[in-house]
């Protein structure tokens, strides 16, 4: 609170003292600025008529160090015009003096209030920028262009699509964006993962069952095929199928139709299919592990999703967009990442695709301590990288002399423990000082 007044300075101490508040006082605005500055303050009780800094010069100050902070004006009588031009500058109320305890207290009860509100609010926008962020397809790689052109061409259709790509790709992404730019957008979306359920549960699930149809079926149930009517539906992990179930899924791409389990009813459904595998579709039916002509019918429209590594221009793209809503999620104020950080993301060969560079970076997010992500943040297995293939290997043509081969070996060695002999010795499994004897004798 700032008032030149030391006795109103210390009236109004008393009171938001008596009522909990923690009260700084300062005899003019400038005074005010300086605690501003190494405080928090919720609330500034300000006169507006101060030596030095004003009253309104100090609350648009304070509101340019910390928006969320509430200015309430103390005005004479005879200055209610410039009250309301502090109003108009973004002051929250104004008590007129003299004023009773009652008034005061009122007025900062409601600026507290309010203030609740805005903090709410932005927690709320930051979970609404979250949302939005997290269905979003990030990728201005070549590969990935391909791809999204891809989805907004098929996306329109009805056919059925095939998403091929490593686990962890992003299939469920583009699954769930193909269904959202479809004109079936507003109809069900079901997903069913063919790998996670046992062969009858997952018959029972896909087309439902009549009552009686097995020990526990005691009433009717409906499939997610029937359910998901005029909608799409996401079969993952479709190579996982049994035979059985491939033989009923291909008859309901085929004609639409089915049956419950148990029942004789012959049920037909608008439905649209779109598939991923992880495996190699057409070398599961060269084995004969997978129906050909069930292949053929979800093959209708393939898209290839490469593996991360083939798209290392997205990483920091990427990499940005999991840090912000890692850290909305976990409500940390971070900035970015460390060179250091940037340089092993970009190397590292993430065999667990985007997925694992989201959980790296998730993990980083709730570890780290500082504004900026360190290597420290990382995943071993990303730091700990040892040297590269090519780098724990030389080239030596053939027919060059051994004393020379010795010498480059040992150099290379070298190299690799940065200099140190000992260990480098070590690893050569010879003693130091022959290292030492050998480099003089070049
Ligand atoms: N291009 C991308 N842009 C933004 N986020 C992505 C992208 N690709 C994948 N993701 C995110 O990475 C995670 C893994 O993606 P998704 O679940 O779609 O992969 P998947 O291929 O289905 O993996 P799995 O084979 O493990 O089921 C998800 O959280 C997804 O939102
Ligand atoms: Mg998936």
């Amino acid at each position: 609170m700032a008032d030149d007044d030391r006795a109103i300075r210390e009236a109004l101490a008393k009171i938001l003292s008596k009522e909990g508040f923690q009260v700084l006082l300062a005899e003019d605005g400038r005074k005010a600025l300086d605690l501003l500055r190494t405080h928090r303050a919720q609330i500034i009780l300000a006169d507006l008529k101060m030596p030095g800094l004003s009253g309104l010069e100090l609350l648009k100050a304070a509101k340019a160090i910390s928006p969320e902070v509430e200015v309430i004006m103390i005005t004479g009588h005879g200055s209610i015009e410039e009250a309301v031009e502090a109003m108009k500058e973004g002051a929250y109320d104004f008590i007129t003096k003299p004023f009773q305890r009652v008034s005061l207290m009122k007025a900062v009860r409601k600026a507290l209030e309010k203030q609740a509100l805005v903090v709410e609010n932005r927690a709320l926008q930051a979970r609404l920028v979250e949302l939005q962020q997290q269905g979003r397809i990030i990728g201005t790689s070549p590969a990935m262009q391909r791809v999204l052109e891809l989805v907004e061409q098929v996306a329109g259709s009805s056919a059925t699509i095939l998403i091929q790509g490593e686990s962890g790709t992003g299939k469920e992404l583009i699954a769930n964006a193909i269904h959202a730019f479809s004109p079936r957008h507003d109809r069900p979306f079901l997903k069913v993962n063919c790998a996670a359920i046992p062969e009858t549960l997952l018959e029972s699930e896909l087309f439902g069952y009549e009552k009686g149809a097995f020990t526990g079926a005691f009433a009717r149930k409906a499939g997610r095929f029937e359910m998901a009517h005029e909608g799409t539906m996401f079969l993952d992990e479709v190579g996982d199928l049994h035979p059985g179930t491939q033989a009923k899924l291909l008859r309901v791409l085929q004609e639409g139709e089915f049956e419950r389990l148990g029942g004789t009813k012959t049920l037909k459904v608008d439905i649209r299919i779109i598939a991923a595998t992880n495996t190699d579709l057409a070398q599961a039916v060269r084995e004969k592990r997978f129906r050909e002509d069930l292949y053929y019918r979800l093959n209708v429209i393939t898209i290839p999703l490469p593996p991360l590594q083939e798209r290392q221009e997205d990483i920091p793209l990427l990499t940005h967009h999991f840090l912000r809503i890692s850290a909305a999620k976990n409500n940390k104020a971070l900035e970015g990442f460390t060179p250091e950080v940037l340089d092993l993301l970009q190397t590292y060969p993430w065999p667990g695709n985007v997925r694992e560079l989201e959980n790296a970076i998730e993990r980083a997010v709730v570890l780290s301590k500082g504004r900026l992500i360190e290597p420290k943040d990382l995943p071993e297995t990303i730091t700990g990288q040892g040297p590269s293939e090519r780098e724990r290997a030389i080239t030596i043509p053939l027919g060059t002399p051994l004393e020379e081969v010795e010498q480059r070996l040992i150099e290379a060695t070298l190299e690799q423990t940065k200099g140190d002999k000992t260990l480098a010795a070590k690893l050569l499994g010879i003693a130091s000082r022959t290292i030492y004897r050998k480099l003089k004798q070049k």
